[in-house]
């Protein structure tokens, strides 16, 4: 598709205007208000651009997951049909929206626009906020623009744009980023329903996790999630996962899915949280020790280990992603007590694979504790 906005300078536009059959000119949609000037590109012929070339810029992955610390590559090319006999000069934009600014449901359309990434022209490149420095073009091949992004971090999730621009088209794709992780229902030391969004939000932000998205949380759904506590997510509505339909958790009737309670206020609704945690580079341990422990030796022994006690994010991915299998019950950072099983067994919980909890106990009672480094 020719470009709305790409800049081109009014002369030109003359020229190619009276190169084309009448009748044609709408089709290029130029009168939209915006200036254009400097056409930097090609060898200034008009004709050059109407022989049917076309730019053809493609990804062989719509959506691509990694995992958090790791580098990743958003895959995107070009080419040109047929094939150019003389180069263009193309400028390549990588754009994004952040996961957290789709799933917010907000009226302007002006919160919804891509912020910069990284943008590359020949050999010169400049990268943008807080992709600068940690992201590079694979340039593997020619027409190769794959965005490299390096130290992933949780936030970085969201719709990328590779945009690629020579004098006179302007053609893009975009890609999704996910990171691989779980998602895990999280309630207050208090009990059931005590966080209103905010609390959810900064409750799931302590576990080392983000409130999760509904995807996050239908995929997790799929993958067998039953959970009949309401949980915030982080787009303001309150959800649940049901895969076996009771009463009680919606309807017997209900076919089994992701019940939805719609958008809830955000200061005065209380409800759990769903968090999503993606793995981290660090590993989680059961600290062996002798004696069981209470809580507060519990935070004494990880730090006299030069760790810290795990948090329920990071015990989560260790389990969901590292395998992580356990069968003793240990102290959490958020004065939690859990055990890993993946490989279901008798006296380890019931039948399925998951993450077991005993709540949050008084904090004299005594057990082992789990420790990240
Ligand atoms: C994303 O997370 C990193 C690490 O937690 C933080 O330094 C950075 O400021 C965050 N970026 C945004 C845009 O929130
Ligand atoms: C844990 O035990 C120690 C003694 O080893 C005691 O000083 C501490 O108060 C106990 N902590 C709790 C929370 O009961």
């Amino acid at each position: 598709m020719l470009s709305l906005w790409r800049p081109l300078l009014a002369l030109s536009l003359h020229v190619l205007l009276l190169l084309l059959p009448p009748g044609n000119c709408q089709m290029f949609g130029y009168n939209n208000g915006f200036h254009y000037q400097d056409i930097s590109n090609g060898n200034g012929n008009g004709e050059l651009y109407f022989n049917g070339i076309r730019l053809h810029v493609e990804s062989d992955h719509p959506s691509v997951s990694a995992t958090r610390g790791s580098s990743v590559t958003l895959p995107c090319h070009y080419h040109y049909e047929p094939e150019l006999s003389t180069p263009r000069r193309t400028r390549v934009k990588w754009s994004w929206l952040p996961a957290s600014v789709i799933a917010e449901p907000v009226a302007s359309p002006a919160f919804y626009r891509e912020s910069e990434v990284m943008v590359a022209m020949g050999n010169r490149h400049r990268s943008y906020g807080s992709f600068r420095g940690r992201v590079r073009l694979r340039r593997s091949a020619p027409g190769d623009m794959s965005l490299v992004i390096n130290e992933l971090q949780l936030n970085d999730t969201g719709r990328y744009r590779c945009e690629v621009i020579d004098g006179l088209e302007d053609e893009s794709v975009t890609v999704e980023l996910e990171l691989r992780g779980v998602v895990f229902p999280y309630y207050s030391p208090k009990g059931r329903y005590h966080f209103n969004f905010f609390g959810a939000r900064k409750a799931c932000h302590d576990q080392d996790a983000r409130l999760a998205t509904f995807e996050q949380l239908f995929t997790a759904w799929e993958e067998g999630l039953d959970w009949c506590n309401a949980g915030w997510l982080a787009d303001g509505t309150v959800q649940y996962p049901i895969t076996v339909s009771r009463s009680g958790c919606g309807s017997e009737d209900l076919a089994p899915g992701v019940r939805n309670y719609g958008p809830r206020h955000r200061h005065n609704h209380h409800y759990d949280a769903f968090c999503f945690s993606a793995s981290v580079k660090g590993s989680v341990y059961y600290l062996k020790s002798l004696a069981k422990l209470n809580f507060t030796e519990a935070v004494q022994a990880c730090l006299r280990e030069g760790s810290h006690m795990a948090k329920v994010g990071q015990l989560y991915t260790a389990w969901r992603l590292m395998g992580f299998d356990l069968c003793h019950a240990g102290w959490l950072a958020d004065g939690s007590v859990r055990y890993p099983i993946t490989k279901p067994r008798k006296n380890c919980g019931p039948p399925e694979p998951g993450v077991r909890t005993f709540g949050f106990p008084p904090l004299d009672m005594k057990f082992g504790v789990y420790c990240y480094r």
